[in-house]
């Protein structure tokens, strides 16, 4: 059998993003340029300015991407690209430079869904996995525990009902004064604080029902900084970053251990940037080990936005014959599934 050569593109927010995968599995080259030194001044990502890079910087970023590889365009099986959830003005420019390429070299375009990306990206970690499994996916725009049956067949078991997980951590470190982003901040000050030290609230749902709310601890968080200063005592910001930590990790293990459960797999897995986090991690692990259950997670560099995610999903539906015409369009609101 020939070999599969597929270039992903990924521009759903502020990491433009390139990369060569073959067969599905093997990463031959994955360009990841971040734009994130340039939001980080407006607190969080300012939409028009991440277009404007995107344009800017994917054909550099296409190009280093095949250099990489040493491909040339004509070598390719497939050209795949991020056409939603995200940044209808980011998402527009990795559609359209995947729209011109796949025209150009006649070469089959495969749209992606991001979210699916990011399961995907398990799949080019541990080269054994295959459905069925249930994946937590947490990222600065998403939380959802999906039942993936098979390969691009999705069932949503748990979602957040208002913040994403991602966006939780992003919020409370901007009331910390810590920066952005504030996942990777609160993780590593939360390795110097006590997570017993405030009780943050942990929101659950009725009996059966695996939603989650992180707008309620924001506000709990942002709560006890203003009493605490009113009356004078002050705060330690590594305790407030391990109790929200602990409290945010809680409920997505536990809920992501009832989802297997429920669903009678024993195969769990995390995806997207907030799977990166330490004591998700940690806890991820301890759980499944007394769950008897085989637990998955891909690489930091894996975890947040990353274009070889993207060709690996798109490997899957290529294979399928799930391809797309060039009336390709970005869709900001994609839902999982969602053709
Ligand atoms: O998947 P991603 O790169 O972009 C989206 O699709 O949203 O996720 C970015 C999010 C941000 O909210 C960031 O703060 C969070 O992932 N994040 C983390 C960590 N690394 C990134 N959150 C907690 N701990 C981390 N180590
Ligand atoms: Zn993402």
């Amino acid at each position: 059998m020939n070999d599969i050569f597929i270039l992903g593109i990924e521009t759903s927010c502020d990491e433009t993003s390139a990369s060569i995968v073959k067969n599905g599995r093997e990463v031959i080259s994955n360009v990841i340029s971040s734009q994130v030194d340039l939001h980080k001044k407006y607190g969080g990502v300012v939409p028009e300015i991440a277009s404007r890079k995107h344009v800017e910087l994917i054909i550099p970023v296409i190009n280093q991407a095949l250099e990489e590889a040493d491909l040339a365009l004509e070598e390719l099986d497939g050209i795949a690209v991020t056409y939603g959830p995200g940044l209808v003005g980011a998402l527009l420019v990795g559609v359209s430079a995947a729209k011109a390429l796949a025209f150009t070299v006649d070469k089959p375009l495969i749209g992606v869904n991001h979210i699916e990306g990011h399961i995907a990206a398990n799949y080019i970690q541990h080269k054994e996995l295959e459905p069925p499994f249930v994946c937590l996916v947490v990222s600065g725009g998403h939380s959802h525990i999906v039942y993936v049956k098979d390969y691009g067949e999705y069932e949503i078991v748990g979602r957040t009902r208002d913040d994403a997980a991602g966006e939780a951590f992003d919020k409370v470190a901007r009331a910390l004064g810590m920066g952005y982003p504030g996942g990777p901040l609160i993780d590593k000050a939360a390795k110097l604080g006590n997570p017993e030290a405030v009780n943050f609230p942990r929101v659950y749902f009725e009996k059966g029902n695996l939603d989650f709310s992180f707008s309620g601890i924001k506000t709990a968080v942002l709560n006890y900084i203003n009493v605490q200063n009113q009356k004078g005592e002050g705060y330690k910001i590594e305790d407030i970053c391990a109790s929200f930590q602990r409290a945010v990790v809680e409920v997505l293990v536990n809920n992501l251990i009832s989802a297997a459960k429920l669903k009678g797999t024993s195969k769990v897995a995390l995806a997207g940037g907030v799977a990166a986090n330490s004591c998700l991690r940690s806890e991820f692990m301890k759980a499944s080990q007394d769950n008897n259950f085989k637990a998955y997670y891909p690489s930091p560099i894996l975890c947040t936005d990353n274009a070889a995610m993207i060709a690996c999903s798109a490997y899957y539906r290529l294979t399928k014959g799930q391809v797309s015409d060039l009336h390709l369009n970005a869709v900001p609101a994609l839902k999982l599934g969602e053709k």
